[in-house]
């Protein structure tokens, strides 16, 4: 079933398995891809992955977290964006990239100014207790988006995944936790989902109705009086009426502790697919295709998900970061487990080096040499 090709989200894939956005720290500091990155996505596409989604990229330099990120800010990087874009074609691949604001959590450090939120609160997320956004510099924001959706479109990738997760800005507008607005951007659910509606409003203007536009949702934050499945399903609905194409189902922020968006020690079936339970509740409530992302491990179960009507595609981020050729390893017949042991350890070399890696990996190959 995952092995089929199918149509998700307006792009037709050779399989139902997405490679989740995963931030790979692999760009310049004017956020321009590396021939590294570039390689990675030629590799990911030669290997059979049915759709690469880029790591998270920044629509404004104040919405940067952490280094090495993809910039879709600025007009200059559209050139080599449109390179990346026709080297991954030209292996058969299919590209779509993931835009965000980091909001309360883009870091000084890389972003060289103070975060921006919906409320100057502290969070545990947040490094510093971040600048209220006033209803200019929300607008400010809201064509940022725009903006860089329409740059992606033009640099020919497939299509434009907003990032509505894990604890970044869309997610803080929607969590009455990070969200503490007494204007027509807080409050109840319609005030609280007007930033996103405004983000998916401007960005359809610029793309037009036919190109693909994603969002990446996080239907539960796991944390007390954070935003939750009851309201993830309605935000699903409009978002729907509102003219998205898919909806990728994830969960938490590092604030979540164990129930962080990439959880630790996934050891056994039962830990898999952790956000199965929320992905049904969306896919129930909703026409649009769904995808599920978060410890996807097995061949077997992945293919249940599926099965079950419980998504229609399948996201991986950590598996393929151990195995490249996981797609043609399970395509070969050879379906055992992921190699993964979804210990984190590919998140730091990000930060100190020039990119991520699998850390196991990397001294297994050491012990053999
Ligand atoms: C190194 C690393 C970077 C990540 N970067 C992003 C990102 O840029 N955007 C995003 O939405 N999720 C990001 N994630 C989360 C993954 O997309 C995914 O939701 C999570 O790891 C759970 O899936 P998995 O069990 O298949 O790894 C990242 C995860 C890892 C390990």
């Amino acid at each position: 079933m995952i092995l089929e090709s199918c149509v998700f989200g307006k792009i037709s894939m050779k399989n139902r398995i997405i490679r989740s956005a995963t931030w790979e720290g692999m760009c310049d500091r004017n956020g321009k891809p590396t021939e590294k990155l570039i390689k990675l996505y030629e590799e990911l596409a030669e290997n059979n992955v049915g759709l690469i989604i880029t790591g998270y990229s920044y629509v404004s330099k104040d919405g940067i977290q952490l280094p090495g990120m993809l910039g879709v800010d600025d007009d200059e990087n559209i050139d080599d964006l449109k390179n990346m874009v026709e080297r991954v074609h030209n292996k058969g691949g299919k590209i779509v990239v993931q835009i965000v604001h980091a909001g309360g959590q883009a870091n000084r450090k890389s972003s060289g100014c103070q975060p921006i939120a919906p409320s100057a609160v502290e969070f545990p997320t947040f490094s510093e207790i971040p600048k209220e956004m006033t209803k200019d510099v929300i607008k400010r924001v809201v064509e940022a988006f725009g903006d860089a959706a329409k740059r992606v479109k033009l640099a020919g990738f497939d299509g434009v995944q907003l990032h509505g997760a894990h604890g970044y800005l869309i997610n803080q507008f929607l969590s009455p936790v990070t969200n503490r607005r007494t204007d027509e951007y807080g409050g109840s659910l319609e005030n609280r989902v007007r930033f996103l509606k405004e983000v998916l409003e401007n960005v359809r203007s610029k793309v037009g109705n036919d190109y693909p536009v994603w969002i990446k949702l996080n239907c539960d934050d796991f944390i007390d009086g954070g935003f939750s499945i009851e309201e993830a399903v309605i935000v699903a609905k409009w978002l729907e009426e509102w003219g998205i194409d898919a909806i990728e189902v994830s969960g938490g922020s590092p604030a979540s502790k164990d129930k962080s968006p990439a959880r630790t020690k996934i050891d056994d079936v039962a830990k898999e697919a952790y956000h199965k339970e929320l992905a049904k509740k969306i896919k129930d409530f909703v026409n649009v295709p769904v995808a599920v992302v978060g410890g996807i491990r097995s061949f077997e179960i992945a293919n249940k998900l599926i099965e079950e009507n419980i998504s229609d595609a399948i996201s991986l981020s950590r598996p393929l970061i151990r195995e490249i050729n996981l797609i043609k390893r399970w395509e070969s017949g050879d379906t055992s487990r992921s190699k993964c042991i979804s210990c984190n350890g590919c998140f730091m070399p990000g930060i100190k080096e020039d990119g991520i890696y699998c850390v196991v990996e990397k001294r297994l190959a050491e012990k053999e040499k």
